[in-house]
């Protein structure tokens, strides 16, 4: 059957339509194989990755799966705006060589794009993530983001995916919605990604002050998340900001503070305090509406033929890369629904979701072939390739002839206290690091996260860190199962043997967002975590993403090389090889003092909002 399949390609954005758009991402699909990445993670500034072409990892895609362009039988793009000019994609279609000769005029192109071009809603490419992720046939799917594209500018839209038919059963177009809330909340704060208020949160205290303030911003008359969103005036760009080692489109143009009347009303109180108040206002005001839709809207229009209760619900949209909203989800409605989340929420994750809907609605059947078990789905380097570069650059490293030894090797150096980089296999899909290009360190040592926030990747101090655990030890470090999730995305609260075991992989709440990790998921950082659990007794690693500043993940042996030698990691585990940054370094390359700052002290540096 699986011959049968077209061999389909599925981009985001849509190339030369109208509006800026980031995380550009590319999918394909080829004889049961998938190939999924984004753009940001293989240009060296991932500002550019903005608004183009995803060249770098179509081409990646075309290796991997070895097609060229012309095999490709469906290209999916989302929805376009009414003012997308359909000549431009013409002329991207002839620059990559896709169309056979006779097609040579807009004409024959409109024809051509009749059988070959399949356009999707921005909402159902999220939605239809669930499509590869979900063994169960039907199932709901609710979508959030801030609103959409000019394509499908919806806000918020419930999904129905039953025997092979999709349907939207709700949809609203409110702009002020709880996602563009949290992202107001995150840029009072001076903060360009939610998921810093979601990380601060944690050593802040819920103030009854802050709550009725972020109270009185929400219209309760309306029977969706409407606040009032009111800028004292438009907050100017500042070209003197302008750092071209660093370049920074998005805080040149949107710099901190905003102009905000909330932000006025918040002044005098502490940064972490807000945090804390607003993801807690922010779950609780959201998880009611939804209750409240579900219920009143959504199951009530259901066929007879399902039960609310048999049916998951698959969450995807930029809003639920919030991990605490996530916990407090499962918490609200595991009992009478599975809760999905996908490896890729956000927009990044549009163009596999698109080949999930796609699939799902054409094909009419559903086939295990369809789903999708491991997250690694994007490229991956030769082990002579990567031998060829450690000698070219002559770097003096060790060599193994099994990848066991590899992970043995590996597992005690970072039983001794060092940090690694680990770059293996395919490297993964989506904003979080699953084990294919990962920062590992041992999570029985409380310096461990200091070291790491500090001195190998330099981010802020309250941002938590991920414990990877074996799939058949997550009871004795989770409380309830029911959270453990492959992907990242759900905050947990761990059990009091986590907390003495693998103290600095325990958020100061008590929390962790723990990725469990599976033979299928992911082999080989499984037989990594085995070996150190052979060793210690834990079978826990402290993972972050294996980044650096303007690479939002390290996706060459190239740049993984780079990193090794202008951070603090200690070690490269690549492939085969365990390269040394203090081998290969002399003193005076060592960029980083070794001082690190503790938390209490760091806490002691907020101030209030002014
Ligand atoms: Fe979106």
């Amino acid at each position: 059957m699986i011959k049968e399949l077209p061999t389909i390609v599925s981009i985001y954005p849509l190339p030369f339509d109208i509006q800026f758009r980031h995380e550009a991402n590319i999918s394909i699909f080829h004889q049961g194989n998938f190939f999924a990445y984004e753009e940001s993670k293989l240009v060296e500034d991932k500002e550019y990755a903005a608004s183009v072409f995803p060249d770098k990892s179509f081409f990646c895609g075309l290796l991997q799966l070895e097609l060229i362009p012309s095999d490709v039988d469906i290209w999916i793009f989302p929805s376009p705006s009414s003012k997308f000019d359909f000549q431009s994609l013409f002329s991207l279609f002839i620059y990559y060589k896709v169309l056979p000769v006779d097609v040579d005029s807009l004409e024959t192109f409109k024809n051509w794009s009749d059988k070959h071009i399949v356009f999707i809603p921005h909402h159902n490419m999220h939605s239809g993530l669930g499509c590869l992720l979900n063994e169960s046939n039907n199932f709901l799917s609710v979508t959030q983001d801030g609103g959409g594209d000019f394509g499908d500018p919806a806000d918020l839209v419930v999904h129905l995916y039953e025997s092979g038919n999709h349907k939207r059963l709700y949809q609203t177009n409110n702009y002020f919605n709880a996602a563009n809330f949290h992202a107001g909340i995150a840029e009072i704060l001076s903060f360009r990604e939610n998921g810093k208020v979601s990380g601060l949160s944690a050593y802040g205290d819920e103030k009854a002050e802050i709550l009725t303030i972020l109270n009185s911003q929400l219209l309760r008359s309306s029977k969706l998340f409407h606040y009032k969103k009111e800028r004292k005036s438009r907050t100017q760009p500042v070209p003197k900001r302008l750092n071209l080692d660093s370049f920074d489109k998005y805080k040149l143009l949107n710099p901190s503070p905003g102009h905000l009347e909330l932000r006025d009303q918040l002044k005098g109180f502490m940064p972490q305090d807000i945090a804390c108040t607003s993801e807690k206002f922010i779950s609780s005001t959201y998880i009611e509406f939804l209750k409240k839709l579900l219920s009143e809207k959504v199951f009530e229009s259901l066929n007879s033929s399902l039960t609310s209760s048999s049916l998951p619900i698959f969450f995807s949209g930029g809003f639920f890369n919030n991990v605490l909203l996530n916990r407090e989800i499962v918490n609200n409605f595991s009992s009478s629904n599975k809760c999905l989340f996908g490896m890729a929420p956000g927009d990044c994750g549009l163009s596999l979701g698109a080949i999930g809907h796609y699939l799902y609605t054409s094909t009419r059947v559903r086939t295990e072939e369809f789903l999708i078990l491991s997250p690694m789905l994007g490229p991956s380097f030769s082990s002579s390739s990567i031998k060829d570069l450690l000698d070219s650059v002559h770097l003096k490293y060790l060599s193994f002839d099994s990848f066991e030894k590899t992970c043995l090797k590996a597992a005690n150096l970072i039983s001794e206290g060092s940090i690694i980089g680990f770059f293996q296999g395919r490297a993964e899909y989506g904003p979080r690091s699953l084990g294919g290009r990962s920062i590992l360190a041992d999570p029985r040592r409380l310096s461990s996260k200091s070291r790491l926030n500090q001195l190998a990747k330099r981010r802020d101090w309250f941002m938590p860190f991920a414990p990877a655990i074996i799939d058949s030890y997550i009871n004795l470090y989770v409380e309830n199962p029911d959270f453990a999730n492959p992907f990242m995305q759900i905050a947990t609260y761990m059990t009091a043997q986590a907390k003495k075991d693998i103290p600095a992989a325990v958020h100061c709440d008590g929390t962790s967002r723990v990725q469990m990790v599976t033979e299928k998921t992911s082999l080989e950082f499984y037989l990594l975590l085995n070996k150190f659990y052979e060793l210690t007794n834990v079978p826990c690693l402290l993972n972050t993403s294996f980044n650096r500043h303007g690479i939002s993940t390290i996706s060459t042996p190239r740049q993984a090389i780079e990193h090794l030698l202008f951070s603090n990691i200690d070690y490269l585990v690549i492939d085969n090889f365990i390269v040394g940054r203090s081998e290969n370094l002399t003193d005076s390359y060592i960029l980083h003092s070794n001082a690190t700052l503790s938390e209490s002290e760091q806490l002691k540096r907020l101030r209030p909002i002014q």
